[in-house]
């Protein structure tokens, strides 16, 4: 057994789809490294409770050197308790033809309460990645219920969104996937998101000079990206899975580990008003992680007429959404 102190990881829906692809990867030393002691704290309602149960025998039997205790339990103050990361995942999936808008109301209060735990039982300085969609607007709600915590610390996965464009660039520029580089998603994690092709890199050139197709980029890669959610959706009858398991690691793990010179990754963090977005709102920005761990908006990147313009699409969305969750749930968001 290492000798560091290990993270505690609480994760809510464990048992789940993408909670039960992800945390065997934590345990495994996966994210934070082949030497860091990992500690899980999962966390299920109701009929989960039984699967999770499982899950915990499962985890048992792969004997993971790393893994020095699992919390498993159905009462959120015990999940979160001195947790170093929480990560959300459960929440009420949404189902084909659904948007997120409507799923607001039903997980609003759901993150209300996690948030509201989070503040009473974490560590004070427990970082939050919700992925529960509508993850940008849950991601507020929390943040809003645990007041007394630093809204920097707060975050909402546009990861998955990220490798499903730079998965996208390669395939059409006829490059692994390893090529793609600095590609920002702006704003939400929704079909209105803005996959930033102009600031991306393909084998260190401009995205645009290697892929010279730019009515593609325009108007076949960008709703691929968007879409693509609802495209997995329908082909498996289920929200992806695995997929959102492995941006929400690479997610940690980005922001664990300071970021490499001249690059960044995707990830929505409450908005000051940088890049002109309105404040108060959970907004996909490229970010970087530095070196004493905390971490930065990358600053000074173009914005063509063409971006701002799919910007304020998502900027728009999200603050309807604010909105819409403000009136549902009784609160200023
Ligand atoms: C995804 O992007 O695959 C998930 O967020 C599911 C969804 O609702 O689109």
């Amino acid at each position: 057994m290492a000798s560091k102190n290990p993270i505690r990881v609480a994760v809510t829906g464990a048992a789940g789809n993408i909670g039960y692809a992800a945390i065997f990867r934590l345990a495994s030393g996966a994210v934070f490294g082949p030497d860091q002691p990992v500690a899980l704290n999962l966390i299920e309602v109701g009929p989960g409770l039984n699967a999770l149960a499982g899950v915990v025998m499962e985890l048992q039997d792969c004997a993971f050197p790393l893994l020095t205790d699992v919390v498993a339990t159905g009462d959120l103050d015990e999940g979160f308790k001195d947790a170093d990361w929480c990560l959300l995942i459960g929440a009420v999936p949404r189902k084909e033809g659904m948007e997120r808008k409507d799923l607001l109301g039903i997980n609003g209060k759901i993150f209300i309460g996690q948030g509201q735990a989070i503040a009473r039982s974490a560590k004070k300085s427990v970082k939050v990645l919700v992925v529960g969609n509508p993850c940008n607007t849950n991601c507020l709600i929390a943040l809003r219920a645990a007041a007394s915590l630093p809204p920097e610390n707060f975050f909402a996965m546009t990861r998955l969104d990220e490798n499903r464009a730079k998965s996208q660039l390669a395939a059409k520029a006829g490059v692994h996937n390893s090529a793609v580089k600095n590609v920002a998603i702006w704003g939400n994690h929704s079909s209105t998101q803005y996959p930033d092709f102009t600031n991306a890199t393909i084998g260190g050139k401009a995205a645009t000079a290697v892929i010279t197709d730019h009515a593609w980029l325009k108007e076949v890669f960008i709703p691929e990206v968007q879409k693509r959610g609802a495209a997995v959706i329908k082909a498996r009858g289920a929200s992806s899975a695995a997929s959102a398991a492995n941006a929400a690691l690479d997610t940690l793990r980005n922001l664990h580990v300071p970021t490499a010179a001249g690059e960044w990754h995707a990830v929505a963090v409450l908005s000051k008003g940088d890049y002109g977005i309105s404040p108060g709102i959970i907004f996909g920005y490229p970010v970087r992680t530095k070196a004493d761990g905390t971490w930065e908006i990358v600053q000074g990147l173009p914005v063509d007429a063409f971006s701002r313009e799919k910007i304020g699409i998502t900027e728009k969305e999200l603050l309807e959404e604010r909105a819409t969750a403000s009136e549902a749930l009784g609160l200023k968001l």
